[in-house]
């Protein structure tokens, strides 16, 4: 009765994730625990009726008055060309002011970051508000006056979990120069073909970082970022490398001059540098931040300035619940959305306590995270269901043989199951502290469906209703909008704009319209933001209470572990290995991953299938995207089955991958190979 009904998504002949979610039931609502302080800006009366959509866009100056701007915006939302936003209008201001400058008064020597090495046997290193200010001014000053930086010019970052990123993006955001962090388990070949797309003017890049107690060389990559970027017809003009550990150099590789510099040597003289803050408008552009989409060309997400930081800054406040007392850990990568916006610019611009974790969760053992979280007092917790899942599965009462402070738990980027809920909930958190299932995306700068901490009862296994201001809809195939509590399943999406929203996909305007917007318009002139529903990429459903069920994906975008990666850039990767005339790739379920990507590929005439070939497939995915797309498996068939107009049914890998029966066949063209690759899989062979 309240499992949803998923026939009525509004997918098609995809199988995309929401098809085959695992669905569980309603669970009941848990009260929030009661021995916790009750945040008093949270439980504020009044807080939410502010936030009523009647009130919209008005509420959201609370938001950016959490900010300190050097002009103050005239107008709070300029709607007059959906889904073209600008929000504070007319104000200026600067995130590195918002994230250092401001906090010196006061709080100079505190903490702003606590480094914790991936090697045990390296002691954490602080990083004070002040040191963070000098950094940070060295780094711009050597931008600025050693290499003629301008504002508007974009800088990559292939950079690793060590303070130097951090750093660089304040940096860049000091200048206005909009940075493009690039996830530093992304290759080579990925960091370089957004290198070009963006027209980066500067790589920063490091020799390399320790993950799981190995040393991973970054050299060789920026080589190949170099050469690819070259090739696509745009080099960077200079490849700045930092060493991991000051003053000593782990890789061999030599730096080739004039192109490469070492960036330690380039600052030494700009240590003592102030370089002034840029006053900018609340619409420059702040980052891009390249994610996945239904094609198989990356697109570079456009955040600007005011509207994302007064996001950031205010979820940070509601729903991170952070103040400067707190010791706060996000064990996400930076390299992501998570990390921008809830590692660097939310809790930074409140002053808060920052812990930058280098490593992996397991290393050297499973109990690891909680060893830090003691010695180091962590009290607000924020990572995803498939590391909660990881350290369950391998020390199921590790929690237990720590003493821990936590009051708030939060969980991001893919649904969290009620049975990994619990533990989180129960072990992790002793019953003590608020569990918060966080939901949002790239595009929306922050979170959108959350409980409020302290204040709201939680449901295992929902999101939650809406946060302070934004009000979800599910619709159906037609646009329909499907009232709470019908428990049918619909697209998830956002009626009205909000400051954490997206400004445009980079260099590709029409993109954006029609990858966001284009599904529910009905009228292309309107200029009624009203016209204009984001859609999410979403399937969900609405319980009665208003909490927001996620299913997943209905588009061609696969969650692996938290990560977003498009179905058709793996396919691209896997059509570069010759031979190789099709490919189709699917979501599959997994225990500890959440998804997984699995592959399926025909070969030309004259190949022939072998574990060799398969390998190279898996390889070349590799080299394209990075190791995180590495396919479970990868399925060299004789025909994929087809439409007779010779489109690839996914949805029948994907229900045959997945180990349901594969429906209904009736319009392909080929039924016959269905039973043989059904037979393949299910024997493993
Ligand atoms: C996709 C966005 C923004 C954080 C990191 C991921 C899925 C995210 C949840 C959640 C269920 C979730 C959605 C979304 N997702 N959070 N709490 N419950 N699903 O950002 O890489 O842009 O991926 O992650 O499918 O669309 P992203």
């Amino acid at each position: 009765m309240d499992m949803p009904d998923p026939e009525r998504l509004p997918a098609s002949d995809r199988g995309g994730e929401a098809d085959i979610a695992v669905h569980w039931p309603e669970e009941p609502l848990v009260p929030p625990p009661r021995n916790l302080r009750r945040p008093p800006h949270i439980a504020e009366p009044g807080l939410r009726e502010r936030f009523r959509r009647d009130r919209f866009p008005a509420y959201f100056d609370e938001y950016a008055q959490l900010l300190t701007w050097n002009r103050r915006w005239d107008r709070t939302l300029d709607s007059d060309h959906p889904p073209f936003y600008r929000w504070f209008v007319g104000g200026t201001l600067n995130a590195s002011v918002n994230c250092v400058d401001r906090h010196l008064p006061g709080r100079a020597g505190a903490p702003a970051l606590i480094f914790v090495p991936e090697a045990e046997a390296d002691p954490p290193q602080i990083v004070t508000y002040r040191e963070l200010f000098d950094r940070v001014n060295a780094l711009a000053a050597y931008l600025a006056r050693g290499l003629g930086a301008v504002a508007g010019e974009r800088v990559t970052l292939h950079l690793p979990m060590t303070p130097d990123l951090p750093v660089a993006m304040l940096a860049c955001a000091r200048l206005g120069l909009p940075h493009s962090v690039v996830f530093s388990g992304f290759s080579g070949e990925a960091c370089g073909l957004r290198i070009a797309d963006s027209r980066s003017r500067f790589l920063i890049t490091m020799d390399g970082y320790f993950r799981n107690g190995r040393w991973v060389d970054l050299r060789e990559a920026a080589d190949r970022a170099y050469r690819v970027a070259h090739a696509q017809g745009h080099a960077p003009e200079r490849v700045l490398v930092l060493p991991r550990t000051p003053g000593h150099w782990r890789s061999e590789r030599p730096l080739r001059a004039p192109v490469e510099a070492d960036l330690e040597a380039e600052l030494a003289g700009y240590r003592s540098a102030r370089e002034p803050a840029r006053e900018l408008a609340s619409d420059h552009p702040l980052f891009l931040m390249y994610t996945s989409g239904t094609t198989g060309r990356p697109k570079g997400v456009q955040h600007n300035l005011g509207g994302y930081l007064a996001y950031a800054a205010g979820t940070t406040y509601y729903y991170q619940d952070l103040d400067p007392e707190d010791v706060y850990w996000c064990m996400a990568d930076i390299g992501w959305i998570t990390g921008h916006t809830y590692i660097v610019y939310g809790p930074l611009a409140l002053g808060a306590q920052v812990v930058l974790y280098e490593g992996i969760p397991t290393y050297p053992d499973p109990e690891r995270p909680w060893r830090i979280a003691e010695r180091l007092g962590v009290t607000v917790f924020h990572t995803s269901p498939t590391a909660i899942r990881q350290l369950r599965r391998l020390a199921p009462n590790g929690p237990g043989r720590h003493r821990t402070s936590f009051r708030l738990l939060t969980s991001v980027g893919e649904p969290i199951e009620p049975e990994t809920w619990h533990w989180y909930h129960a072990e992790v958190g002793r019953g003590a502290a608020s569990v918060l299932d966080t939901w949002w995306q790239t595009e929306t700068g922050g979170i959108l469906c959350s409980t409020a901490p302290g204040i709201d009862p939680m449901k295992p296994g929902s999101a939650g209703p809406g946060v302070l201001g934004i009000h979800p809809q599910i619709r159906d195939e037609d646009g329909r909008i499907i009232p709470p509590g019908s428990h049918r399943a619909g697209a998830l999406v956002i009626p009205h704009p909000w400051p954490g929203q997206m400004a445009t996909i980079w260099g590709d305007p029409r993109r954006y319209v029609e990858t966001y917007f284009q599904r529910f318009n009905t009228s292309p002139e309107s200029t009624d933001w009203n016209d204009w529903p984001y859609l999410t990429g979403d399937g969900a459903v609405q319980a009665a209470d208003g909490y927001f069920r996620i299913l997943g994906r209905i588009d061609d975008v696969i969650n692996v572990a938290g990560h977003r990666l498009g179905a058709k850039e793996i396919e691209s990767a896997c059509l570069t290995v010759p031979g190789i005339a099709e490919a189709a790739v699917v979501p599959v379920n997994d225990p500890v991953k959440g998804r997984c990507p699995e592959a399926y590929v025909s070969l030309r005439s004259g190949t022939d299938p072998s574990p060799e070939l398969a390998d190279r497939v898996t390889r070349a995915i590799e080299s394209r995207i990075g190791k995180i797309a590495r396919p479970t498996h990868v399925w060299i068939v004789a025909d994929m089955p087809k439409t007779r107009s010779g489109k690839i049914l996914r949805r029948v890998l994907s229900a045959i991958s997945n180990g349901r029966p594969p429906g209904d066949l009736t319009t392909l063209a080929n039924p016959e190979v269905v039973a043989e690759i059904e037979r393949r899989v299910r024997s493993k062979d």
